[in-house]
C-alpha cells in the first residue's frame, strides 16, 4: 500500500482565508509542507506571518487569481521548486458567497466570473498540478457545497459551479484511474468569521435557531473541513475512494422541513 511521503506536500487554492486557513493550519500543524495559492496578497502575508517559525519553513504563499493560467502554472511551478513534490491538491478557492442578483438582473460578466473562478480554476489547478501528482500517486480534494443538491433563491452562477464541481470531481477520478484519486467535499454552514485577514476578522456569535437547525446541534468549523480533507487526501485511510462527494453539514441537509 502506498504511505505519505515523511513530508508530504499540498498545494491549497485560497489558502489564506476562510476554510483554506483552516487547512492551511491543519496540514502544517501535522508536518506537511503548504503553498498557499490565493488572490489577496494582505491575507496571504497576515496568514504567514501568524505562523509561529517552524511552521513557516514549510509554508509558501503566491498571490494569484486562479482563473489565469499563467498564475496557476507559476504558483505549482514554485512549489515544486521550493519543496521538491507534489502531493495533495485543494481546489478550495471561491466567491464564495452564493447570493446573487435575480436571474432576469444577472449580467453575463458576473456570470462568467462565478463560474471561472469556482469552476475554471479547479479545472486549471487539476491541469497543472496533474503531472506532478501522476509522480508521487497524490490525491485532489474539491470543495463542492451543499449547494449543489439544494438552493435558496438567486444563487444560480453559485449552485451552478459546486454542482459542476461535483460531476468535474467523477469525472477526473476515471480520467487519472489507477494514477491520481479525486474526492470532493460538499460542506454546509461552516463559521469562518474568524478566519479572515485581520481588517475583515470577526468573534461570530451564533443563535439557538443557528445552531438547533443543524441535527449535531452546533455550526460548522474549519477543522471539521480540514480533518475530512486530510483523510482524503492519505492513500492509507481512503486509498478505496475516489470521484466521491462526501457531505459534512452537521445533517442539516438530511432534516425533513414541512411549512407549519
Ligand atoms: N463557509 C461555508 O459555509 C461554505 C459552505 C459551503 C462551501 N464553501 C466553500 O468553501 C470554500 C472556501 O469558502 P470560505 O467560506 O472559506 O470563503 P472565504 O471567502 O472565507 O475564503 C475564500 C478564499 O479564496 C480566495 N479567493 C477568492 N477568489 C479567488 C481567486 N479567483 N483566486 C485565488 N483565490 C481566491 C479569497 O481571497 C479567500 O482567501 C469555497 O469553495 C466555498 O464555496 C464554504
Amino acid at each position: 500500500m502506498r504511505t505519505l511521503h515523511q513530508n508530504p506536500v499540498v498545494f491549497i487554492t485560497g489558502g489564506a482565508q476562510g476554510l483554506g486557513l483552516g487547512m492551511t493550519r491543519h496540514f502544517l500543524d501535522r508536518g506537511w509542507c503548504v503553498a498557499l495559492f490565493d488572490l489577496d496578497g494582505d491575507a496571504g502575508a497576515e496568514a504567514i506571518a501568524a505562523l509561529p517559525q517552524d511552521r513557516q519553513d514549510r509554508a509558501l504563499f503566491v498571490a494569484g487569481d486562479v482563473c489565469h493560467e499563467d498564475d496557476i502554472m507559476r504558483a505549482i511551478a514554485k512549489t515544486v521548486a521550493q519543496f521538491g513534490r507534489l502531493d495533495g491538491l485543494v481546489n478550495n478557492a471561491a466567491i464564495a458567497h452564493p447570493h446573487h442578483d435575480a436571474i432576469e438582473d444577472l449580467a453575463w460578466q458576473d456570470w462568467q466570473r462565478v463560474i471561472n473562478v469556482n469552476l475554471g480554476g479547479v479545472f486549471l489547478a487539476t491541469k497543472h498540478a496533474a503531472p506532478h501528482l501522476r509522480k508521487t500517486g497524490g490525491a485532489i480534494v474539491n470543495i463542492a457545497s451543499t449547494r449543489a443538491f439544494q438552493s435558496e433563491t438567486n444563487s444560480e452562477a453559485y449552485a451552478a459551479s459546486k454542482g459542476g464541481i461535483v460531476a468535474l470531481t467523477h469525472a477526473l477520478a476515471i480520467s487519472f484511474s489507477g494514477a491520481i484519486r479525486v474526492n470532493a467535499i460538499a460542506p454546509g454552514w461552516i463559521e469562518v468569521g474568524d478566519f479572515q485577514k485581520s481588517a475583515n476578522r470577526i468573534s461570530p456569535t451564533h443563535s439557538d435557531t443557528d445552531r438547533n437547525q443543524h441535527p449535531v446541534g452546533r455550526v460548522g468549523t474549519p477543522a471539521d473541513i480540514a480533518q475530512a480533507v486530510e483523510f482524503l487526501l492519505d492513500p492509507t485511510r481512503s486509498g478505496f475512494m475516489t470521484g466521491e462527494t462526501i457531505r459534512i453539514d452537521g445533517g442539516m441537509t438530511h432534516k425533513m422541513i414541512y411549512a407549519e
